[in-house]
């Protein structure tokens, strides 16, 4: 029902907030605001705001956020005109009457609500007729119990023309009704009309109050289209709807949780204890409506996608989608599902674990973002580097708050800084390999670090042979003093076990700090039983392969190699690091089609993107 503006403005004028929320919650004066426990949201420490001065609530928890009309039909699920009533009659005002044409208007809805309710009684009898026996043990066959098709109040459509026009006239509901909220249709001929849902099973897709507004069909078989969705209709807005959040609602109180999923069977197979509140968009990307509908539940929900190139090509629009409307605190995290599985099939298939799993494999937006471009091309040139800085910098432009906006261009600047630093700032420069005066890198390499860790044992092993590994060693050996300098370099070489342990000790030795020459640090060696292997190494064969490591090499010289070396090394260590984040995409989440993905032309992920009718 239409309320006149002016009319609602003064309500919200006499009325004074916090006296409303204050039958609800127990709020305490603080300054100008009031301040509680958020009754949207569980929590223990306050963060919901209530202003009088400026008429709103905010939850600094969960995002909740209104005005004293809004309270009351979001916490005491009034309907609109209900909660202006109640609050008129505290105000002692009249509430105005509404034209003859809004009333007919609202009472039409009314008639659409009831008659697509009325029908969703109906499939839900049709399920347990002996005509709906097949989709009830098809429906079985898939793992749902009589409880689960009784809360999301799962039906069957009967094949048989008109048996739902017969049931709902009944009821009292005409024809044109019936056409208006999308359960029937006029047939091509234009000579009568049929019923939208015919054979399938249906899933009662409802609004935020939980009225049912639309349905869900699916076919039982494996006949085309799989689904079919009621047609919009006045009561039903596809791209504004989240099938489950009714339900979800409830259920996000308790875990703060919620996962977007893509498909029907998907929500209904996460509603299970311990697992999070699930919804889904209506066969289509998420759309913004959907953004901010998923926002008022919670702050970070996380979007569950296929781990495939589709699933990818998906995660990106909902990327770009949200980067406009996000807000401090809010945003989404990022699932890939394992190739092929779908939330459903993974629960049953793989148990609840298998699920958790996933969703603590997510990833912030941010890091989504940065990988997604990483993968679009090799950041291997210094071209290609400002390239990906570009485009960093447009996804970040496009964020609406400034706030977010400013925190985004420092992650994403930091993140080049870290890449940069690691593999393109001095590339070639041995000075970033050196321990104790240079600086320390990110996931840093300290000195007699022991075992290098695999992320640090990237590249050596692949550059230097084992002669070469053994000169390094024996160069040090022979000229103790630069042990401190290259220290965490040679740390970071991947070397067969019995230098790697003999390495650890001359680390060691070199830590302690005393002073040692060639002499000195052979004794301590062979005391500590290393005699064999260093022998081995002091030997003619070494040194015909690395004749600098000579003890009677002049020291000027043996710092320039190892300055080479290292320098090899660091160059080594660019493609690698670059490959190696290409990889963990590939080792942490099933989005392993990046590649081919990046090697695709612009043109052509296009040209597939549009292939893809669904998104
Ligand atoms: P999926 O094809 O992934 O189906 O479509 P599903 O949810 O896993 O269904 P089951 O497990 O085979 O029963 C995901 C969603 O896309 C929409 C539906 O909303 C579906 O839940 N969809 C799919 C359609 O609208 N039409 C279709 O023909 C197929
Ligand atoms: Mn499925």
């Amino acid at each position: 029902m239409a309320f006149p503006p002016r009319f609602l403005d003064e309500l919200r004028e006499r009325i004074s907030i916090s006296e409303i929320v204050g039958r609800r919650v127990r709020l305490q004066k603080k300054g100008r605001e009031h301040l509680g426990l958020c009754p949207f949201h569980t929590e223990k420490t306050p963060s919901f705001t209530v202003s009088d001065d400026k008429g709103f609530y905010h939850c600094f928890g969960c995002g909740a956020h209104g005005d004293v009309i809004s309270f009351l039909t979001e916490a005491e699920r009034l309907s609109f005109p209900e909660a202006v009533e109640q609050l008129a009659n505290i105000a002692g005002l009249e509430v105005p009457r509404a034209s003859a044409a809004e009333r007919e208007r609202e009472k039409r809805q009314v008639g659409l609500h009831a008659c697509i309710e009325a029908a969703c009684c109906f499939f839900e009898r049709q399920l347990r007729l002996p005509e709906g026996k097949a989709a009830l043990e098809y429906l079985r066959s898939r793992g749902l119990d009589d409880d689960r098709v009784r809360r999301f109040r799962i039906g069957f459509a009967p094949e048989r023309r008109g048996s739902l026009t017969a049931a709902l006239a009944r009821e009292g509901f005409g024809v044109e009704t019936m056409v208006e909220v999308g359960l029937l249709k006029l047939s091509e001929r234009g000579d009568g009309h049929y019923e939208y849902f015919r054979g399938r099973i249906t899933f009662p897709i409802t609004d935020r109050r939980g009225r049912v507004i639309a349905f869900g069909g699916r076919a039982l078989g494996d006949q085309q289209p799989k689904y079919l969705n009621s047609p919009e209709s006045p009561i039903f807005h596809k791209g504004k709807v989240l099938y489950g959040l009714d339900a979800a609602r409830e259920r996000v109180r308790d875990t703060g949780e919620l996962v977007v999923v893509e498909g029907y069977m998907d929500v209904i197979a996460l509603d299970r204890p311990g697992l999070p509140a699930a919804v889904a968009p209506l066969g289509t990307a998420i759309t913004e409506d959907q953004i901010r509908e998923a926002w008022r539940l919670a702050a970070e929900p996380t979007l569950c996608l296929d781990g495939d190139a589709a699933g990818q090509r998906a995660a990106r629009r909902a990327a770009e989608r949200a980067l406009p409307l996000l807000e401090p605190g809010r945003s989404f995290r990022f699932a890939a599902l394992p190739q092929g599985e779908d939330p459903d099939s993974l629960v049953r298939g793989r148990g609840e674990a298998a699920f958790r799993e996933v969703l603590a494999a997510s990833l912030p937006l941010a890091e989504l973002i940065w990988r997604l471009e990483l993968a679009e091309v090799r950041p291997d040139t210094p071209e290609r580097r400002a390239g990906l800085q570009r485009r960093l910098e447009e996804h970040t432009r496009r964020i609406s708050d400034a706030s977010v906006r400013r925190y985004y261009r420092t992650d994403f600047r930091a993140r080049l800084a870290a890449m940069l630093g690691e593999t393109g700032g001095s590339a070639g420069a041995p000075s970033g390999w050196r321990g104790k005066t240079g600086q320390q890198r990110r996931g840093g390499y300290a000195v007699g670090a022991g075992k290098p860790t695999r992320r640090n044992a990237v590249a050596p092993a692949a550059v230097l042979g084992r002669r070469a590994l053994e000169g390094v060693l024996a160069a040090l050996l022979n000229h103790p003093q630069l042990v401190g300098e290259f220290g965490e370099f040679v740390a970071t070489l991947e070397l067969p076990e019995e230098l790697d342990s003999l390495r650890h000790e001359i680390l060691m030795i070199s830590g302690s700090g005393e002073e040692l020459d060639a002499t000195g640090i052979r004794t301590q060696l062979e005391r500590t039983g290393y005699g064999g292997v260093v022998h081995s190494l002091l030997r003619s064969t070494v040194y015909q392969h690395a004749p600098y490591a000579r003890a009677d090499s002049d020291v000027v010289v043996v710092r320039q190699r190892l300055e080479h070396i290292a320098g090899q090394l660091q160059r080594k260590h660019i493609e690698d690091h670059v490959k190696e984040h290409l990889g963990r995409l590939e080792d942490t989440s099933p989005f392993d089609e990046l590649e081919r993905i990046a090697n695709l032309s612009a043109h052509e992920q296009k040209r597939r993107a549009d292939d893809e009718g669904l998104y």
